[in-house]
């Protein structure tokens, strides 16, 4: 895909993803965003599905035919071609609870990699945009990943979820505050992620995460400058990966927090 078309389809989803927060939103505010459980530390907000079908939709209206992977709906998808991969909330626990720590997350993978990322947070009127050979942005200005070079100084954001022995969660972390960084556990993988990008948090860490969690992040942060773990590999789209994001001089540090 030529890198116009890229950009073209970056600016149509960072307006989706904006619009689809604005919605999650709304029904919170209207009292419609009520919680269920899908496991134990797992919610659902009614708010979650329908973000998703109105981003499948209005995906479906733009590029009519193409893949796309939801983190509600799930989908069937393989090949070289365009896949889009949704996560209509991404922080779902926080947004149940009332927090503004959470986002809407579009992605595109092209080629089997990821290529593009749209993420909104409504809270703080952020949209974060980035695809391959077209640069990273925040609300259309150009970032870039951290310039810390000292463990001592560094904000690592980890993921924690029931997906991954509590035991290996507990070695990260002992890991890194042992190194002298400070650690930060917020609830939202994608934002962790984008916001590694930007380089508020020097790295976003979690030894697993699916696909509609870091697709999008994980292509603006390749764009903004930043280390990344090769989370786009093997079965990553069925089975997620291990995810690393981090200021490019700490990465062999980063790697060894995530990789043990
Ligand atoms: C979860 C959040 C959480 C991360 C988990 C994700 P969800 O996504 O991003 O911070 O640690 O791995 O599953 O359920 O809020 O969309």
């Amino acid at each position: 895909m030529k890198t116009a078309e890229l950009a073209a389809r970056r600016a149509i989803a960072a307006d989706l993803a904006r619009e689809a927060a604005g919605l999650a939103w709304q029904m919170r505010e209207d009292g419609m965003g009520v919680a269920s459980m899908k496991g134990a530390q797992d919610f659902l907000t009614e708010a979650d599905g329908a973000t998703e079908r109105f981003l499948r939709e209005r995906l479906e209206k733009h590029f009519p035919g193409e893949m796309i992977l939801g983190e509600e709906m799930g989908g069937a998808v393989s090949g070289d071609g365009p896949i889009w991969i949704l996560d209509p909330i991404d922080g779902t626990a926080n947004f149940a609870r009332g927090s503004d720590r959470w986002c809407v997350s579009i992605g595109m993978a092209l080629g089997g990699r990821a290529a593009l990322g749209a993420i909104a947070r409504h809270a703080t009127a952020e949209v974060f945009s980035g695809a391959t050979g077209c640069g990273a942005t925040l609300n259309g200005k150009p970032i870039r990943a951290a310039a810390t070079t000292d463990v001592t100084r560094a904000i690592v954001e980890l993921g924690w979820s029931r997906r991954i022995p509590l035991e290996n969660f507990h070695a990260m972390a002992q890991r890194a505050m042992a190194a002298g960084a400070g650690i930060r556990v917020g609830g939202s993988g994608t934002l962790g992620l984008v916001e590694s990008a930007v380089g508020r948090l020097d790295a976003y860490l979690e030894l697993h995460i699916n696909a509609w969690d870091a697709c999008g992040a994980l292509a603006i942060a390749r764009e903004a400058g930043c280390w990344t773990n090769d989370f786009d590999s093997g079965d990553w789209l069925a089975s997620g990966n291990p995810v690393g994001i981090g200021a490019p001089a700490l990465g062999p540090f980063l790697a060894g927090l995530l990789n043990g």
